[in-house]
């Protein structure tokens, strides 16, 4: 399917869902204050890939949060579940900053999905999406 539509109305704060867009997994996370506040909390400067890698954004937006997050809705996170490394699929909350950890050779993203640590090149994609409702995301 080149778009799906997700039902998230019974994600609550703190959990997250992984759905299946494209024959990849997607990861749709309802992030809570700390989560966002701890990504805020960090200077552009000091994040080893500077820019958003989100899909609705013009190319070279910068990794801030807000830019990574959901429009209007700053504690959605909505990405492409698989390393920048070499694709592996991370494992959510775990890792040294709270985010996703890619076992395979010790990737470390944050609480916005972005690379702290470890070989992965760039941040989680952000896929094409949008909420259609207040509780509804297409992606694609
Ligand atoms: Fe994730 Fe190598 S595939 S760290």
């Amino acid at each position: 399917l080149a778009s799906i539509e997700v039902d998230v109305a019974a994600v609550e704060e703190g959990q997250s869902i992984t759905v299946q867009w494209r024959g990849k997994p997607v990861f749709i996370r309802y992030r809570n204050a700390d989560e966002i506040e701890s990504a805020n909390s960090v200077p552009i400067g000091d994040l080893p890939d500077p820019e958003a890698r989100n899909s609705n954004l013009p190319e070279g937006a910068e990794a801030t949060d807000v830019n990574r997050s959901a429009e209007g809705k700053e504690p959605w996170l909505v990405m492409v579940g698989i390393c920048t490394h070499l694709g592996c699929v991370p494992l959510g909350e775990s890792g040294d900053f709270g985010g996703w950890f890619c076992p395979c050779h010790g990737s470390h993203y944050d609480t916005a999905g972005r690379i702290r640590k470890g070989p992965a090149p760039e941040n989680l994609l952000i896929p094409p999406f949008e909420f259609v409702s207040d509780t509804t995301i297409k992606i694609g």
